[in-house]
Parts: structure tokens; C-alpha cells; sequence
């Protein structure tokens, strides 16, 4: 069965040709980050704006690389949920369009559920039942995967999410949006104890909160002036070690208490390279197996959507021209 994938929920345009849910035959992101860095994050109007232009060059593009063709195509799927309402209806709106010209069916899909079903496409998959830490810039939620279809929510962010403390900690640090990627990068060659920045845990519930972390780095450079040089690669380290500390212990500290022993990573934050080898580490230290995506199917594409599609589809779900975007979704 062969899916074309359609992501428009945020900042990237994004289509992708995925077989049976498992096999990538192109994948391609036009990403907006130029146009809103100047304003320091997401303009939800101009990322509406410009998905329209770009929304059919990118379709085009995915299927001229997958050497397919629309006829190909058996399902259109389409993140209709969450994200900035403008910007999913203008994927809805060229599913519903590409649906009624071809008469191919189509089919919402979660962005959410894309993060965390993007692990199918590693060979190596993991079968339900999973712990999946879904991690991106409008999220940090755990999910218990019972089965593809089954998700419940068991623990989030109680504030920010952690791409939005690493977004909003780069501002301070004046350094661009999104931030995730420059301050990893400053991070290599920093000394991730030369400040102690604040862990919150609390209780022994499965919640996390990044706003404490976020505004002690704003005291520390109210204190000290924004840092430069090795100073700078240093609190890069250390706010990059707190964030990673904290979620690989949730994430530990959960499959402990719910008896899972398969965990995987996911979102835009999974990219992180510390956070990546905290989970790892931890997870094997405990005999849990971890399972990351490639950084390119962490971050937001059309592939991610496929599969959810593929999967929505399976179990029954259809896309009709009432469908509307939804942008508080709830995934469980
Ligand atoms: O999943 P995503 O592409 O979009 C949303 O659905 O939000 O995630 C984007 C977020 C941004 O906050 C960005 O700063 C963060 O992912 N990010 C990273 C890295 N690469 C992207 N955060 C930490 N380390 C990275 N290497
Ligand atoms: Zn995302």
C-alpha cells in the first residue's frame, strides 16, 4: 500500500511516498525556519502563508523522487491535528483537493501519533506494547503504546515543553531559532558541571517542568552578562545536561513503574545528541532496551505521517470532506 504523507502543522513543509507503512521511498522537507527566525519563533499567519506556496512543489517533489505518480498513490494521509490551525488547513484543504481530483481516499492523521510510530521505519522496530517520550517544541508527553491505536497519556510537561525551553533558553543566549541544534553544538565542548542548574522532578508522579531550569538561566546571565567563549559552551553543557538528566530519569524511573522494557525516543528534541546517549545509557544499565529514531525522523516530516496514516487506516479510520483540522488533538 503505497501512502503519500502531508505535514503542515507548524514551520516545515513536508510530504513523503511510504510503503506499507515501513519503507521510505522519498522523503521531503522545505523548511521555514529563515522566514520566522527574524521574529525569534513560529508567526503562525506567515507559516500558513507559506505552506500554501510550497505545499504542491513538495508533493511534486516526493513523488518525482519516489518515481511514482499520483495514480500510484492508494492513500493520501494528512496531519489534521495538533498544530497552528491555519498551517493544517492548508494540508487538510490539499488532501481534501488531491482526494476529490484522483478519487483516492484520504485520512487524518495525529502528529503526535507520526512522532511516535516514526520508529516503525527502522528496520529494527519495536512491537507494541512501548513507553514512547514524545519530546518536540510544542510537546513533552510519555505515552504507554499498548498497541498501535491504544495510547495512554502518563506523564507531560506541567510548563513549557523542552523544545521550548531549548528555544526560549537560546533567546536569552541570543542565539537563533529554533534553538535546539545551536546550543547541542556549543554543548560539545562544554563542561556540562560547570553549573548546576535545577532538576525538577516532582514526586515520584511521571511529570517534568523545564520553566524553573529556563528562568535560571536567565538569572545566571542576569547575574553574569550572556556569556561568550568557553563560558558559553559551558552553560550550553550544563542547561543541556539538566534537561537530558531529567527526562532519561523519567523515562527510566516510568518503565520501572509500569513494567515496560521496551522505550523509545522521540520529536524534535530526540535529535539532542546527549539526550540520546543519557537514554541510551540509563535504559541499558537497567537491561531496557531503547530504540531512537535517525535524527532526519525526528524532527517534523511526512514519512512520520504516512505511517500514522497507515496505521489509522488499518484500523478502520476515513477521511471524508467534513473532516476538520483539530488543534488541540488528543492522541489518546
Ligand atoms: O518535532 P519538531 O520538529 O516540531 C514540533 O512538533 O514542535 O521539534 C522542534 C523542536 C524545536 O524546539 C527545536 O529547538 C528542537 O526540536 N530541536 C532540538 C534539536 N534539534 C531540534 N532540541 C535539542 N537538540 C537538538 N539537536
Ligand atoms: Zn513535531
Amino acid at each position: 500500500m503505497l501512502v503519500l504523507g502531508l505535514e503542515t502543522s507548524c514551520d516545515e513543509t513536508a510530504a513523503a511516498v511510504v510503503e506499507d507503512g515501513r519503507r521510505v521511498l522519498s522523503d521531503v522537507v522545505s523548511t521555514q525556519v529563515d522566514i520566522h527566525r527574524r521574529w525569534g519563533g513560529v508567526v503562525p499567519e506567515l507559516a500558513s502563508r507559506n505552506h500554501i506556496v510550497q505545499v504542491m512543489p513538495v508533493v511534486h517533489e516526493a513523488l518525482t523522487r519516489a518515481d511514482k505518480t499520483l495514480d500510484d498513490v492508494d492513500l493520501i494521509a494528512v496531519t489534521s491535528g495538533p498544530g497552528l490551525i491555519g498551517a493544517l488547513l492548508v494540508g487538510l484543504q490539499v488532501a481534501k483537493g488531491l482526494s476529490l481530483a484522483t478519487g483516492k481516499p484520504f485520512v487524518g492523521a495525529n502528529h503526535l501519533e507520526g512522532h511516535l510510530l516514526a520508529i516503525r521505519l527502522l528496520e529494527d522496530a519495536p512491537a507494541p506494547p512501548f513507553l514512547g517520550l514524545v519530546v518536540s517544541g510544542g510537546h513533552t508527553s510519555l505515552y504507554e503504546v499498548r498497541d498501535y491505536g491504544n495510547y495512554r497519556l502518563v506523564g507531560r510537561t506541567r510548563d513549557d515543553a523542552a523544545g521550548e525551553a531549548y528555544d526560549k533558553t537560546a533567546r536569552i543566549l541570543g542565539l537563533p531559532y529554533p534553538g535546539g541544534q545551536p546550543i547541542d553544538e556549543l554543548a560539545q565542548k562544554g563542561d556540562p558541571e560547570a553549573i548546576r542548574f535545577p532538576r525538577a522532578l516532582p514526586g515520584d508522579n511521571l511529570d517534568v517542568s523545564f520553566s524553573g531550569l529556563k528562568t535560571s538561566v536567565l538569572h545566571h546571565v542576569q547575574k553574569h552578562g550572556v556569556p561568550q567563549g568557553q563560558a558559553l559552551h559551558d552553560l550550553c553543557a550544563s542547561f543541556q545536561e539538566a534537561v537530558a538528566d531529567v527526562l532519561s530519569k523519567k523515562l527510566v524511573a516510568a518503565a520501572k513503574k509500569l513494567g515496560h522494557h521496551q522505550l523509545v525516543l522521540c520529536g524534535g528534541v530526540a535529535a539532542n545528541s546527549r539526550l540520546r546517549a543519557l537514554c541510551k545509557q540509563r535504559a541499558e544499565e537497567r537491561g531496557l532496551r531503547m530504540f531512537l529514531p535517525p535524527v532526519r525522523l525526528c524532527t517534523d516530516n511526512g514519512a512520520m505521517i504516512a505511517v500514522a496514516g497507515y496505521e489509522a487506516w488499518r484500523r478502520g479510520l476515513r477521511g471524508d470532506f467534513r473532516l476538520a483540522a483539530d488543534p488541540a488533538w488528543r492522541m489518546e
